[in-house]
């Protein structure tokens, strides 16, 4: 694989991501890999996006009376359910602390941003409860499933823009280079589970391989 050993953190490559997400979304993602949080959040963001497109084909056949492979749709929800508490938001958590500390004037957003993670992880959980129900055979309305599954993934796709195009941006206008590369070392310093989140992206076996080889 092309990227297998590479150190990422020293790599610098932008990947535009045009339409990955289909009907929901249609937007463009852009990643730069470049080890410093910025990047590495905008990394997460990306991955996120492949990954809600590949869930909302299965949930797009499962709606229409299809037999999509129940069992990786439980995986990619339980992934849904850990990755960002566990590893994407105590990155942003981090940046955050850091631009309040610098503009105060990104304190409502970045609140607001704090009051999302929590919202969605409620959603979280009662999708992956929905989940477990219909792999336990329990009578789960198709319906009432894809729902759900929409509602989090337009909730995710609508937080996950806003933070790129506001205050990530907004991190690159104020603080600097310097700044977002300490945060990126502290950031694999002090997240306790930083080491376990990397593997768990590397055998997430429902990303690309090409997501897993960069991590
Ligand atoms: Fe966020
Ligand atoms: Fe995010």
């Amino acid at each position: 694989m092309a990227n297998s050993g590479v150190d990422w953190q020293a790599r610098s490559e932008v990947v535009r991501l045009k339409g990955a997400f289909g009907p929901i979304g249609g937007m463009t993602v852009e990643r730069e890999i470049m080890g410093d949080i910025v990047d590495r959040i905008r990394a997460d963001h990306t991955m996120m996006v492949r990954l809600l497109g590949r869930l909302e084909t299965l949930v797009g056949s499962f709606t229409q009376g299809g037999e999509p492979d129940l069992h990786l749709m439980g995986e990619m929800i339980d992934f849904l359910v850990t990755y960002p508490d566990m590893c994407h938001h105590p990155m942003e958590d981090l940046l955050y602390d850091a631009l309040e500390r610098k503009a105060p004037q990104a304190a409502a957003s970045i609140a607001d941003m704090r009051r999302e993670h929590e919202a969605m992880a409620g959603q979280l959980r009662n999708l992956a409860q929905a989940m477990s129900s219909i792999l336990m055979e329990v009578e789960v309305s198709r319906e009432t499933f894809s729902a759900m599954v929409r509602n989090f993934m337009a909730r995710q796709l609508h937080h996950l823009t806003n933070e790129e195009t506001g205050l990530l941006k907004m991190a690159r206008d104020v603080l600097d280079a310097e700044d977002l590369q300490r945060l990126g070392d502290e950031a694999r310093e002090k997240i306790s589970n930083f080491g376990e989140c990397r593997q768990m992206v590397r055998h997430a076996h429902f990303l690309p391989e090409a997501e897993a080889a960069e991590r």
